[in-house]
């Protein structure tokens, strides 16, 4: 296939993929960063592997011309926003996120609107432009924190999740407004075969990242972002783990920890692998060679919503 005039070398085996990734990341001073729900051929070959909030972090940190983003689009979009003179590629442009997507710019305005008050905290995963429409921005890590850095009278608009949301409400004891957006991936989690599961390995932990609904987080032994479940995993006693987040993640608890089991949560739908974020797993190795190769699709932004973005985000940095 011919892409912008370029060639495109035919590439035989997942080995010979990440061999020559290797030599053009030198060749071009690339950095490659990877979500945990990345395909494992693509964590594998991560400088920086981890989730939103270390993504983020290192992004804010690495001095490579181009940054390589495996994740999806609001991440890519976020490392872009930090580094507006870098060139920041994502390996398919359409890996969006259904959490994001719940959140129309428009429509969040109007609902802002209405609480002319309200602080807004938006969690990561939403668009540069709900970031621009926000005071603070937060992931899973470090939400609790943020939220606990609002003085505890003032109104507080969360979004766009209102599983994390309803969760945080509960840690924090407090009452924010929650705007209606969810992750499909958490939501597919099937409360009733996870309580029966729990039953049939009765020496196994449940952990659970909060984007999950609340009936099943209520029976979780731990919640937690990727990376804290991950944490937990490797200094906890137990040997079995019954894993409700996309299933990537039991890679890297694998390696870390490869004397104990990690069951995916079952999902409601048997039929689906919906315990797999489709949107994440669009980027496949070879995607990723040819984005590096074409430095082609790029992450391109207006400069006003980065830079009206970026203030959210810096906020974040300090308070974490
Ligand atoms: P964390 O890696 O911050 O836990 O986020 C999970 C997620 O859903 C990313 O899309
Ligand atoms: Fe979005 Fe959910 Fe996929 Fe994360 S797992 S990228 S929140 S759809």
């Amino acid at each position: 296939m011919n892409i912008k005039g370029i060639q495109r070398k035919e590439v035989k085996d997942k080995a010979e993929l990440a061999r020559a990734i290797q030599k053009l990341k030198k060749k071009k001073n690339a950095v490659i960063l990877a979500h945990y729900y990345q395909k494992k051929e693509i964590q594998e070959i991560a400088d920086y592997l981890g989730d939103s909030l270390y993504l983020a972090q290192q992004a804010n940190k690495v001095d490579n011309d181009i940054i390589v983003f495996a994740g999806v689009h609001f991440m890519a979009e976020t490392a872009k926003i930090i580094n507006p003179s870098k060139k920041v590629l994502l390996p398919d442009l359409k890996a969006g996120c259904s959490l994001a997507d719940s959140c129309p710019p428009d429509d969040f305005s109007a609902f802002k609107a209405k609480y002319p008050k309200a602080v807004v905290v938006s969690y990561i995963n939403c668009s540069a432009e709900i970031k621009m429409l926000s005071d603070l921005v937060c992931t899973s890590s470090n939400a609790k924190k943020i939220i606990e850095s609002i003085p505890k009278d003032q109104e507080i608009i969360f979004a766009p999740d209102k599983n994390l949301g309803s969760y945080l409400n509960k840690e924090t004891g407090r009452n924010m407004i929650l705007w209606e957006g969810s992750c499909i991936v958490h939501e597919a989690f099937s409360f009733e075969k996870i309580v029966s599961l729990v039953k049939s390995y009765p020496n196994a932990k449940f952990i659970a990242h909060p984007e999950s609904e609340s009936p099943v987080l209520d029976i979780a032994h731990y919640i937690a972002s990727t990376s804290g479940l991950l944490n937990f995993v490797k200094k906890d006693k137990a040997k079995e783990y019954i894993v409700a987040t996309e299933a990537g993640i039991i890679h890297e608890m694998k390696k870390c920890c490869p004397e104990k089991k990690f069951i995916p949560a079952p999902v409601q739908d048997d039929t689906c692998a919906c315990s797999e974020c489709a949107f994440m797993k669009l980027n496949t190795l070879e995607k990723l060679y040819h984005c590096l190769s074409e430095e082609f699709p790029e992450v391109k932004m207006n400069k006003k919503i980065m830079d009206a973005a970026r203030i959210p985000i810096k906020r974040m940095f300090e308070l974490s």
